[in-house]
């Protein structure tokens, strides 16, 4: 509901030139540091789509480990890590997407879901989209199905949304 909408938006700080000048930085280590808020975010994204309606979250490294083990545990199914380049011990898919400077790829055990599984993507921040869909494909290669995607914070003005379409995203909270 509304209430919880506006604790959440007051637990997000804006940190000017961070991680280099001209870039505001959405903080959002108070809101996870925040018990009640948390849970209540966590216990309301579950409640969105419905306790039955996926079988596993997946959540991006590294930020949206916190939120997606929470929601896993809420839900009762299990957490499937998506990491950086390099970090899966066995054999992984790779997806790269280009950043401002340069690339980043993302990998996913290639035995992450079982044929049909639907999974439950989370991330912290939706911004260009680019981490989003590069993990929505490296999920749809491994066998699995995207059931959802769920950030916590939607930066609009960076048409992340656009970029997913006609996959919907939901968010918490949109600036
Ligand atoms: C941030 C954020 C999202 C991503 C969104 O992660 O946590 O995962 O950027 O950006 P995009 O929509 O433009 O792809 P970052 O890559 O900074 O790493 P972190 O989660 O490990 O801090
Ligand atoms: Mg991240």
């Amino acid at each position: 509901g509304r209430a919880v909408a506006e604790r959440v938006a007051s637990r997000v700080l804006d940190v000017p030139d961070f991680p280099k000048p001209g870039v505001m930085f959405k903080d959002l280590m108070p809101l996870f540091a925040d018990g009640d808020t948390f849970r209540e975010v966590i216990d309301g994204i579950v409640r969105h789509y419905g306790r039955d309606s996926f079988d596993a979250v997946v959540g991006i490294e590294a930020r949206g480990f916190v939120v997606a083990a929470a929601i896993a545990y809420a839900a009762g199914v299990g957490v499937v890590p998506v990491r950086k380049a390099g970090k899966l011990p066995r054999v992984a898919y790779s997806a790269s997407y280009a950043l401002e400077y340069g690339e980043a790829t993302l990998e996913v055990h290639q035995d992450a879901f079982t044929a049909g599984h639907r999974v439950l993507v989370v991330d912290d921040v939706l911004a260009t989209g680019g981490t989003a869909q590069a993990t929505l494909d490296l999920v749809e290669r491994a066998g699995g199905t995207v059931a959802g995607f769920t950030v916590l914070l939607e930066l609009g003005f960076l048409g992340g949304r656009e970029r997913l379409a006609p996959r919907a995203v939901h968010a918490l909270l949109t600036v």
